[in-house]
């Protein structure tokens, strides 16, 4: 692993976060595939060697939980998942190099030997715990087999993680008021021994490491506050059939114990690795120049929810067995369905199969997902916006761009004038090229697709302002030049959608008669010549309709409907049905689905309420303050003055992002101070995560907020 930027002498990886194998994909899912697809692309497209590789997570309770409700073995179970995964992501041409799965012979034999080097180490010792037990079944609950309460925040959680709550990590026995998923009942704490590794010796390890990650603001600065704290040894083994079996002294599957989960599943990326590598042979790819040796550049894409998994203890097991550790852990946000959480046991979800059956075309998609947010943002999805954007910026922008200029050249040229491309255009193109390069460098999915869609922006004003069409008459050499120059930022835009949008790619690629194949172009090919003679273009992204938008939305809001009124009457059956369904989307969050804080009891005058006054703010500057992990200082404009505020917001936001947002500040409060810096004002968020409050109009800077 080295910090020289992208692209450098190693071989690099790039993972997603494995899908559990436990029910449909959908866009909060495709999310993050996409957004790791591009990643790799762009990376490919800067001449970094690379492979892209992920699997399916077979194992643990999220797939055993569901497999039992299904009345069918885990194994089945999740194969079939496995199945319909391998098929759907190519259809969103999500082109993993391997993708296999957690229960395969690779990822098992690969996860026993990291264990015995753990083992062998001296990191793994045996611990008598408590663990939680239902006495009716006569079965141990391992994770999601327990729900109670969160030892650390007091929210309703998880066996394994306190998933509405403060999102930490649970090791067996800590909840409180534990109850059984099974029967619904009060559940026992019963003594059993267990395996459990090390952590707490890594920490001085972690902390160093910490500072060394690359990704996502979230990423690296919400595992401060775990690793400064106490960091306690992690138990990685469960009561359970369903899982690897321990590899022991005495035999594998030592005391009935398999290992947990979260220790077999991101060994799955080293395992997938390997397989890309026997194919490809290591003359190709080498997965020991990634996992095994200094030169390797793992960059794990990941939901924000698994933060700590991958910063904490796959690190720690990572540098304990003598592997490489990640240089970049990058965390996305959750997807919203229409501003609500996504959730699907309620139905509001769009699902991949749905979206390809309605015929839209994977670019889209992927076009909207990889770029509506910065990648730890929230991204809310809904088809107007969808359709806004596909038609204001495929066809409005790219695809209006592209035909214009190709349609022109081909009618008037037959193809591409015969003339050098401008000093100002190819200069254009190399601008675009560097803000491609960069963004790849700051992990900034959104930035890849942005600097194309400058170009394309660049280029539209390009024509318009010449007026070739004109031109031909008036002046044929000028036209001539035009034209040449919009071919050539044709060529540049097939080279830097190609991560986004590939297939849309593919084709400008073909419409310029551009040689070789756009997908294995490096950056330099935007300057490439497009050929002499080219037939007429075809329009490359179709518009969506208003009729289809409408008739989309219908199709949602009934789909909801219907799911809820099946809840209820199910709730009425049979009030023992505990949320099970829910642990499908344990990968995106349901927001709706936590407990809201009760409503104040107290009720306030409205000349209480008036007393506060609340300004509509912009942010002007936004700078860290060291040492404090989520504090930002920020410079507000409230139109009567410009504030100094602290606020912890660095969760969410980006603090580069910040300069130019709308905020909401609540300006009467009183002063306070921060690490010694001094805020005079507040800003207004939203929930433990502090998501930033802003207005959606125009109301100017200094309103007041009633
Ligand atoms: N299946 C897990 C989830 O959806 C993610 C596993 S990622 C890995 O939360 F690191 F373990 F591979
Ligand atoms: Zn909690």
């Amino acid at each position: 692993m080295s910090h020289e930027p992208f692209p450098t002498d190693g071989t690099a990886v790039v993972t997603c976060g494995l899908p559990y194998a436990n029910g449909d994909l959908h866009v909060g899912h495709l999310r993050g595939y996409v957004g790791a697809d591009v990643f790799d692309r762009a990376l490919r497209k800067l001449g970094q060697r690379t492979a892209y590789v992920c699997g399916s997570d077979m194992h643990g309770t999220p797939i055993a939980v569901n497999a039992a409700e299904a009345g069918v073995s885990p194994e089945s179970f999740a194969l079939e998942y496995h199945e319909q995964y391998r098929e759907t992501f190519p259809k969103f041409d999500v082109e993993f190099d391997n993708y296999g799965h957690t229960d395969d012979g690779t990822n098992t034999e690969l996860t026993r030997e990291i264990v015995r080097e753990l083992e062998d180490a001296g990191y793994v010792y045996e611990k008598e715990i408590m663990v939680a037990f239902d006495p009716e079944e006569g079965q141990a609950l391992p994770d999601r087999f327990v729900e109670g309460t969160c030892p650390y925040c007091g929210a309703r959680a998880r066996g394994d993680e306190c998933d509405e709550g403060c999102g930490r990590h649970l090791e067996p026995g800590e909840i409180e008021d534990p109850e059984s998923t099974v029967t619904g009942n009060p559940a026992e704490y019963r003594e059993r021994t267990h395996k459990f590794f090390r952590v707490s010796e890594l920490q001085e390890y972690l902390r160093e490491f910490i500072d060394r990650l690359e990704g996502t603001e979230n990423a690296k600065n919400q595992p401060r506050e775990w690793i400064e704290g106490e960091l306690r040894d992690w138990c990685i083994t469960r009561d359970m059939d369903w899982g690897i079996d321990y590899p022991g002294e005495a035999g594998e599957g030592e005391d009935g114990l398999v290992l947990y989960v979260w220790v077999d599943a991101p060994i799955e990326y080293i395992a997938s690795t390997k397989q890309y590598s026997e194919r490809a042979g290591a003359d190709e790819y080498d997965w020991e120049d990634v996992w095994k040796d200094d030169g390797g550049e793992i960059v794990h894409v990941i939901g924000r929810d698994i933060i700590q998994h991958h910063t904490v203890f796959w690190p720690a097991m990572l540098h304990a067995a003598g592997y490489t550790e990640p240089r970049a852990v990058a965390a996305t946000g959750f997807i919203t369905i229409n501003g609500k959480g996504l959730s699907t046991s309620r139905n509001r979800a769009i699902w991949a199969r749905e979206y390809l059956d309605e015929g839209f075309h994977p670019d889209l998609l992927r076009y909207y997902l990889a770029t509506n947010g910065g990648l730890q943002q929230d991204v809310d999805f809904s088809w107007e916006k969808f359709q806004s954007r596909v038609n204001s910026e495929l066809v409005g922008t790219l695809g209006n761009f592209a035909y214009r200029s190709l349609l022109f050249a081909q009618r008037n040229y037959g193809g591409t004038p015969d003339c050098e491309v401008s000093e100002a255009v190819a200069g254009r193109i190399d601008e675009a090229v560097a803000a491609f390069r960069e963004a790849v460098n700051d992990y900034s999915v959104r930035g890849v697709g942005q600097a194309a869609l400058e170009l394309a922006r660049y280029g539209n004003e390009y024509i318009q302002a010449e007026e070739p069409w004109n031109l031909v008459d008036e002046d044929p050499e000028r036209a001539e030049q035009v034209i040449r120059d919009c071919v050539q930022l044709s060529v540049a835009l097939a080279v830097l959608f190609e991560p986004v949008a590939p297939d849309t790619a593919e084709r400008l690629w073909e419409q310029v008669g551009a040689d070789g194949d756009v997908h294995e172009a490096s950056l330099g090919a935007a300057h490439d010549a497009p050929a002499a003679e080219f037939g007429e273009p075809d329009e490359l992204v179709t518009k969506i309709e208003d009729e289809r938008v409408a008739e989309l939305n219908e199709k949602l809001e009934q789909r909801i409907a219907e799911s809820a009124s099946d809840e209820e009457s199910a709730d009425d059956t049979d009030d023992t049905d505990t949320d099970a369904d829910d642990d499908t989307d344990a990968d995106t969050d349901d927001t709706t689905d936590m407990d809201p804080e009760p409503i104040a009891d107290d009720r306030i005058s409205f000349d209480e309420f008036q007393a506060l006054d609340l300004r509509v703010g912009r942010i002007e500057t936004a700078e860290p303050i060291e040492g404090a992990d989520k504090l930002v200082r920020l410079e507000v404009d409230i139109g009567v003055e410009t504030r100094q505020v602290v606020a912890g917001i660095r969760q969410l936001h980006d603090v580069d992002a910040l300069p130019g947002k709308r905020v909401v500040i609540a300006a009467n409060l009183e002063k306070s101070e921060l690490f010694g810096v001094e805020s005079n004002g507040m800003l207004l968020a939203a929930g433990e995560e502090a998501d930033l409050l802003t207005t959606h109009g125009d109301a100017p800077v200094g309103t007041k907020i009633r």
